[in-house]
């Protein structure tokens, strides 16, 4: 970089870091493989933490495949404040960006790695989060732009890493933890997505995939292991329909576990503000 964009690039981070400024803990969801979940869990986790008395928003950070509009029914413009910020829209009682909000359902849009980067930084540059103690970002898969200029742009809280419980999952998932482990972005912990199936006749479980992969591994790589989510047909049903389960089965098992890991991350994090943790951000 010569010295005219390293100035550029500093002045943009300190605009992006006073607009976050009342934003407490930014928490990203992540993973290897695609498809395993984490869009899933970080609107149920969002929720999940505003039922336990926080304040949460939820950051669609997928260009690629924005999800958060149909996981939760919503479809709207933002509007925009004088400021000149858009704000974000809300349901049950989070707050939410998506890129889904700004383009038409099924425009195509082929996006580079510049994009990325700039959209990543006008959704923490532009929008008025105003005050939260948790912004939870659904993150494409792998590791890529989106996950480069997040790590780079503010402190992260840090990763909660989603996998299912089979060994090609979670030999990836291993790989994007040690990632963010050369980013110094702390790893809050792994979460094992559609861990085990409860029959709705019996209520036998059943291990489709090889339940507590999710957990030895986070085991062996020293992380912390936040929970085991079931594999449940009304997840994918609620999914489709636009009605998370933490909001429409609120006793559902499942519904109960995504508590249990906001809960855990809530403790994690009630002994460490940003500004203690060693994120990558310069
Ligand atoms: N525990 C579960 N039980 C049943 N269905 C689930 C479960 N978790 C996720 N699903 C379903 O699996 C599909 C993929 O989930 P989701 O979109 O959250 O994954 P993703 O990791 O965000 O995918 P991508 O990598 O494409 O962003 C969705 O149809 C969702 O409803
Ligand atoms: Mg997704």
């Amino acid at each position: 970089m010569n010295d005219e964009m390293h100035k550029r690039r500093a002045a943009e981070l300190q605009e992006l870091r006073e607009s976050m400024k009342g934003v407490a803990h930014v928490i990203a969801v992540a993973s290897g493989k695609g498809g395993v979940g984490k869009s899933t869990i970080a609107v149920n986790l969002a929720l999940a933490l505003n039922k336990l008395g926080a304040k949460a928003g939820l950051l669609d950070a997928d260009a690629y495949g924005p999800s958060a509009p149909q996981l939760l029914g919503i479809q709207q413009t933002p509007q925009v404040t004088e400021e000149k910020k858009m704000m974000p829209l809300e349901k049950h009682g989070i707050k939410i960006m998506s890129l889904g909000f700004l383009v038409q359902q099924d425009e195509a849009v082929i996006w580079r790695g510049p994009m990325v980067h700039s959209l990543i930084t006008q959704f923490l540059r532009d929008v008025a989060w105003g005050e939260l103690d948790y912004l939870v970002v659904d993150l494409p898969p792998g590791t890529g732009d989106a996950q480069l200029t997040l790590t780079q742009s503010i402190p992260l809280a840090g990763a909660v890493v989603i996998t299912t419980p089979q060994v090609v999952a979670r030999n990836i998932a291993g790989k994007v933890i040690s990632l963010f482990r050369k980013m110094n972005v702390p790893v809050l912990g792994v979460v094992e997505n559609m861990s085990y199936f409860v029959c709705d006749q019996c209520g036998k479980e059943h291990d489709i995939f090889d339940r507590g992969g999710g957990e030895s591994m986070a085991t062996r790589l020293g992380v912390p292991f936040l929970g085991a989510i079931p594999l449940d047909p009304a997840m994918r049903k609620g999914d489709d329909a636009g009605e998370p389960i933490v909001v429409t089965l609120p006793d559902s098992r499942v519904a109960q576990e995504f508590v249990k890991v906001a809960q855990k991350l809530k403790e994690q994090l009630s002994s460490t503000k940003p500004a203690d943790s060693e994120s990558g951000a310069e």
